[in-house]
């Protein structure tokens, strides 16, 4: 029935295809499910010119990965964010003790990795026929069935019914292609699709997935205290689920009466997926606190901090090089 379209798909991945990505000339599954976490929730370019090659480069066998600390892949995952892949990754690498399964079966079961990243690693790693179905390839099929809303079961049956499982791996690596540079959210280029022969959307691809309203996010208005004895600071371990191990200077809810020592250090902004950060930020003279931990500005540079928290680092580095009014960092 797609026969055809299977055929285009090849001839496009042939001449548009991304086949010079790292992660596609590789045999080595944990590479390719490295990046498989990586471009998660995070662009190809991003992961390509700043996180998998000097991750690797650390990092470079999946046993290594179970026995270092989790501290030192939170750091080499900062700045790549939604730390809970790295907390994943390195739980799952202690589990299987460094050796990647070789069937989605058993990598499901692995922390951090749903049906399609399992699907993705076990055809790309390991030649299984099996379909992917990430956030590029839901709306391709949405598209191309015309659908305007439905289950991820039935979009699972959908996804096995234009699946090419004669040539898994260069159909799988092609609809993602297609998903970020042809199927794309705002302005497809349905002209240029190998998909367009068949594709019931393309008259109206916007309508298709149809999309939900954006809640506006909330706000949340924090003080953040910097403690210091003028050559250590004060940083707690995160336990929150969203930044779990990160260190970060201590926030507060309330807006705290200005203690009479205390210098403020200007505002930082911060988007988070669900909420953002608007949080005062105040430098007080050194206090002990059960959960505080000290170092000095050195050591704060080995440990990983959340986005916020280098905004506030930069506003105390900006505070240290005597510049006296307090700004706003976004
Ligand atoms: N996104 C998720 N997996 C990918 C891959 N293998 N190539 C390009 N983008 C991707």
């Amino acid at each position: 029935m797609y026969s055809q379209i299977h055929r285009n798909i090849q001839s496009w991945y042939h001449s548009h295809g991304r086949t010079d990505l790292p992660w596609r000339n590789t045999a080595n599954p944990y590479h390719i499910y490295l990046s498989e976490i990586m471009l998660q929730q995070t662009q190809v370019k991003t992961v390509l010119e700043r996180f998998y090659f000097p991750f690797l480069e650390q990092f470079p066998t999946f046993t290594h990965v179970s026995q270092a600390h989790l501290d030192e892949i939170l750091k080499a995952w900062e700045g790549l964010g939604y730390y809970s892949r790295a907390r994943h990754l390195h739980l799952a690498a202690q589990q299987c003790d460094g050796i990647l399964p070789d069937n989605a079966a058993e990598l499901e079961k692995l922390p951090g990795i749903g049906k399609s990243t399992a699907h993705a690693i076990a055809c790309f790693a390991f030649g299984a026929d099996l379909p992917i179905l990430d956030a590029n390839v839901k709306r391709i099929l949405y598209r191309f069935f015309a659908i305007e809303s439905c289950s991820t079961t039935a979009l699972w049956e959908r996804a096995y019914a234009l699946f090419d499982s004669d040539h898994s791996y260069l159909y799988n690596q092609t609809l993602m292609d297609i998903g970020a540079l042809i199927c794309r959210h705002t302005h497809p280029l349905c002209d240029q699709c190998p998909l367009a022969e068949q594709c019931q959307g393309q008259k109206h691809p916007k309508r298709y997935p149809t999309k939900k309203a954006k809640k506006p996010k909330p706000i949340r208005r924090r003080t953040i205290q910097i403690y210091t004895d003028r050559s250590t600071y004060g940083l707690t371990q995160n336990q929150t689920r969203l930044l779990q191990g990160l260190w970060s200077f201590p926030q507060t809810d309330s807006d705290l009466p200005p203690h009479p020592h205390a210098t403020h250090l200007g505002e930082v902004i911060h988007h988070y997926t669900h909420f953002t950060l608007h949080a005062e930020v105040w430098l007080y003279p050194y206090q002990t606190t059960a959960t505080i931990r000290w170092f000095t500005m050195e050591e704060i540079d080995e440990l990983a901090l959340s986005g916020a928290d280098h905004k506030v680092l930069k506003l105390l580095h900006q505070h240290l090089g005597f510049k006296s009014s307090p700004a706003v960092l976004r």
